[in-house]
């Protein structure tokens, strides 16, 4: 078995474990304010927060906004992202009295946890992070300092409230491990402080965008959660397709069609084959049709309810302040058991 099999038997038996044990479980999650939440966050990470959450689990959610500049300049409109994918998160159901959804930016406890985390990692274990070398080619620029850390910034969102139970996607894996070998270490050097947490990989399938490619802001081809009817007719309309009648599911050699299929059969709960079926010789524009009125039926309820809360911006300002706050507190806890462990307390 290699270790992505391992992990992946482990998330199995873990996705039970919780359920028994709720209690024994502190879930954090984090999320890059990059952009507006998607379908793709939808199907992909937030139906597992909620999940989550139903069965009782005490979770931490990070808006990780120091992340959003380890490959860029700025961070242009953070705040309304910030704003917005809580608003998505409260319609979809997150309860912020379970949740303690958080900013990075404003919990410098948690911040100052990178500075002993860095000294336990050396320049050549950074280096080898699979996943920053991809994010660095992705990005077309210089490595900045941040990226070539954040995954020790992350090991401190997760450690800083004790999370022993990290959703993520497979991308993510290489944090949860450079994690597990931090806590380990800082534990070994200076007595037991932090658990080993463990990756929960998020179950559904990766979510295509309208092109066939991941679905992504940066690509352009997401379907926002918060886009009006109009708007998503719009986005699916300009799907590049092909002029073959006859609608089949093949994601290689047809990635348009198959990611309009895709995507009805994630709002339906049908198969894309049968959706295939049913549209048969209609050609693309049926399809079109269809799954705009898939999409705009499955989030008709979740926009309603985002429209009510965007309305008043002053109850999101709240549940971010009462998160940041609770935050804090456990942060400056764990940060002073840290400084008793390393002997750095001179008060
Ligand atoms: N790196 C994660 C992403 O790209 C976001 C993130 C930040 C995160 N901090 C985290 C995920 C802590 C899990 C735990 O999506």
């Amino acid at each position: 078995m290699n270790s992505f099999d391992a992990v992946e038997q482990r998330s199995l038996e873990l996705a039970q474990a919780v359920l028994q044990a709720p209690g024994d479980y502190r879930v954090l999650t984090g999320e890059r304010p990059t952009g507006l939440l998607h379908l793709g966050h939808f199907f992909g990470s937030i139906v597992e927060r909620i999940r989550l959450q139903r069965a009782g689990v005490d979770a931490f959610l990070v808006l990780a906004d120091y992340q959003v500049i380890a490959d860029r300049d700025s961070m242009p409109r953070v705040r309304e992202y910030v704003y917005s994918a809580v608003v998505d998160y409260l319609a979809a159901g997150m309860d912020p009295d379970q949740t303690t959804i958080f900013t990075h930016s404003s919990v410098p406890a948690l911040n100052q946890l990178l500075l002993p985390f860095l000294s336990l990692v050396t320049e050549a274990e950074l280096h080898r992070n699979p996943t920053v070398k991809s994010e660095l080619a992705a990005s077309g620029r210089a490595l900045s300092g941040l990226l070539l850390t954040y995954p020790v910034h992350q090991a401190a969102d997760i450690l800083f409230c004790k999370g022993n139970l990290i959703p993520v996607g497979k991308d993510n894996l290489p944090h949860i491990e450079m994690t597990r070998v931090i806590a380990r270490r800082f534990n070994e050097r200076y007595g037991r402080v932090f658990p080993e947490p463990e990756a929960l990989l998020t179950s559904t399938p990766e979510v295509p965008g309208l092109d066939g490619r991941k679905m992504s802001k940066s690509y352009g081809n997401a379907i926002a959660l918060g886009m009006s009817a109009d708007e998503t007719a719009q986005v699916i309309r300009r799907t590049p397709t092909d002029s073959e009648r006859r609608i089949s599911f093949d994601p290689e050699s047809r990635p348009g069609v198959s990611a309009l299929l895709s995507t009805s059969s994630l709002c339906t709960g049908k198969t894309p084959e049968e959706i295939a079926e049913s549209i048969g010789d209609a050609g693309s524009g049926a399809l079109k049709k269809l799954t705009t009125d898939a999409v705009n039926g499955f989030l008709a309820g979740h926009r309603e309810r985002r429209a009510e809360l965007a309305k008043d911006p002053s109850f999101i300002g709240d549940v971010l302040r009462r998160g940041n706050e609770r935050a804090n507190q456990v942060a400056v806890q764990t940060l002073d058991e840290v400084r008793t462990a390393m002997g750095t307390r001179y008060e």
